[in-house]
C-alpha cells in the first residue's frame, strides 16, 4: 500500500498555513523571507512573487519595526506576543496590527529561522476608538450642517457690511482692516463648506467619465500665478473612462493640484507632472472593477515634500501646515476616493518633491 501519510501531512501545514487569518511571515537564518501566505499578502499589501527570496530588512523597509522584531527573535531569542504596531501600507495607509513571533528549530534543535505572526486588530481598534468615533462622526455630521447654516448667513452679513465699509473709507490703513475682514470671512467660509463636504453622505452620480478632460479643467483653474509651462501634461491617450462622480473625481484633483501648487517655487524651476497610464500593479486586490482593471493619476511636484512624521497626518481633517489651510483637502479627496473604490498613495521626500497616485477604476461602459 502506498504511504501518503507524510505528503497528505505536510500538504495540510500548507493548507493551515496558507488558510489562516493571520499573516504569516517566515523568515530563513539569513532573514531572507521563506513563507509569506495569503493573509500577509492582504495585511502587508505585498505580493508573494515580490517577497520571496528577498531579505526581510529592504522589504519592510516603512516597517522596520517588523524586521527588527524578526531579527530580535531570531538572533537574541526574543520573543513578542501581540506586539502592537503599526504597518504602513503602500496603498490603504496605516494599519493597526498584533504581532508575535517565534524561532524556528531545525531537527537538531537548532535556530534555523524567525516566524512572525500579524494579525489585523483594524476591527478591534476600530470597535475600541469606532463607536466613539463614529459617535463624533455623526455628531459632526448632524450638527455641521445646522452649525454651517447658522453660522454661514451671518458671516455674508459681516462680509457684505466690510465691503461697504471699504467702498466708503478713503483712509488706507482702514481700509487694510476691512481687507482682513473679507478675507478671514472668506476663509472661514470655506472652512464652513468644507466640513459640509466632509461630514455629508456620499451621494454619487457616476458614469463613464474622461480623465483628462477632469484634469485640463483643473489645470485650467489651477495655472494662474505658476510660470506658463509650469504644469505638464504627460496623458496616455488610450487610458479607457472611468467609473465615477465627474464633479466630484475634478474636486479630488483640485485638491491635490493646489497642494503641489502651494508646495513648489512660483517663480523658478518648480514643476507639476500630471501623467495618466494603466496601473498595472494590482493584482492583489479586488477592486470589484471590470477585470479589476484600474487607471492611475499621478500629480508629480519637486515641491517642499512632507516629513514623515507629518505624512501620515495628512489625512486627518483639519491636519495644515499651512497659515490659511483649513486641512480638509486630503480628508476630502481620500473619503471621495474610497467611495469610487479607487486608492490614494503617497510618495514623498522632503527637499526633492511629492508624488500622489490615484488609483480608480475602470468604467464597464466605454463610450
Ligand atoms: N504636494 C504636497 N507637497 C507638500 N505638502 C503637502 C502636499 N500635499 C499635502 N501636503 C501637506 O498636507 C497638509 C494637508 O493637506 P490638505 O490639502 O488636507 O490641507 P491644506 O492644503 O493645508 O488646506 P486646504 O484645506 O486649503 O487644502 C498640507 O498642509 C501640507 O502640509
Ligand atoms: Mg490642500
Amino acid at each position: 500500500m502506498k504511504d501518503t501519510s507524510k505528503t497528505a501531512c505536510q500538504t495540510s501545514y500548507e493548507d493551515i498555513v496558507e488558510g489562516l487569518a493571520e499573516g504569516v511571515v517566515a523568515v530563513d537564518g539569513a532573514l531572507t523571507v521563506r513563507v509569506f501566505n495569503q493573509s500577509a499578502e492582504k495585511i502587508c499589501e505585498m505580493a508573494r512573487t515580490a517577497v520571496i527570496g528577498k531579505p526581510a530588512s529592504t522589504l519592510f523597509s516603512k516597517d522596520s519595526k517588523l524586521a527588527e522584531m524578526l531579527a530580535k527573535t531570531l538572533d537574541e531569542g526574543r520573543l513578542f506576543a501581540e506586539y502592537e504596531e503599526t504597518l504602513q501600507r503602500r496603498f490603504s495607509g496605516p494599519l493597526p496590527v498584533g504581532i508575535t513571533t517565534s524561532q524556528i528549530f531545525d531537527h537538531s534543535g537548532a535556530v534555523s529561522g524567525a516566524v512572525a505572526l500579524i494579525k489585523d486588530l483594524s476591527g478591534i481598534k476600530s470597535l475600541e476608538a469606532g463607536s466613539l468615533r463614529k459617535d463624533r462622526l455623526a455628531y459632526i455630521g448632524t450638527f455641521a450642517a445646522s452649525l454651517a447654516h447658522e453660522i454661514k448667513n451671518p458671516l455674508s452679513g459681516i462680509r457684505g457690511a466690510a465691503q461697504l465699509l471699504s467702498k466708503k473709507i478713503k483712509d488706507e490703513k482702514l481700509g487694510e482692516y476691512t481687507g482682513i475682514i473679507i478675507k478671514e470671512a472668506d476663509r472661514l467660509d470655506r472652512i464652513l463648506c468644507g466640513m459640509l463636504d466632509f461630514a455629508r453622505p456620499a451621494k454619487l452620480t457616476k458614469k463613464s467619465v474622461n480623465i483628462h478632460k477632469a484634469l485640463d479643467t483643473v489645470v485650467f483653474l489651477t495655472g494662474d500665478g505658476l510660470l506658463p509651462d509650469a504644469i505638464k501634461r504627460d496623458y496616455d491617450p488610450s487610458l479607457p473612462l472611468v467609473s465615477a462622480d465627474e464633479g466630484q473625481l475634478t474636486q479630488v484633483f483640485l485638491n491635490l493640484v493646489k497642494n503641489a501648487k502651494e508646495a513648489i517655487r512660483k517663480d523658478k524651476d518648480g514643476s507639476i507632472r500630471i501623467i495618466t497610464r494603466m496601473a498595472t500593479e494590482f493584482h492583489l486586490i479586488d477592486t470589484g472593477s471590470i477585470g479589476g482593471k484600474m487607471a492611475l493619476v499621478e500629480i508629480k511636484d519637486n515641491g517642499s515634500g512632507i516629513k514623515p512624521d507629518e505624512l501620515e497626518k495628512i489625512f486627518t481633517p483639519f491636519f495644515t501646515t499651512k497659515p490659511g489651510g483649513s486641512g480638509l483637502g486630503m480628508a476630502i479627496s481620500l473619503k471621495i476616493i474610497k467611495e469610487h473604490n479607487g486608492f490614494l498613495k503617497i510618495d514623498s521626500t522632503p527637499g526633492i518633491g511629492t508624488t500622489i497616485s490615484v488609483y480608480l477604476p475602470i468604467a464597464a461602459e466605454q463610450g
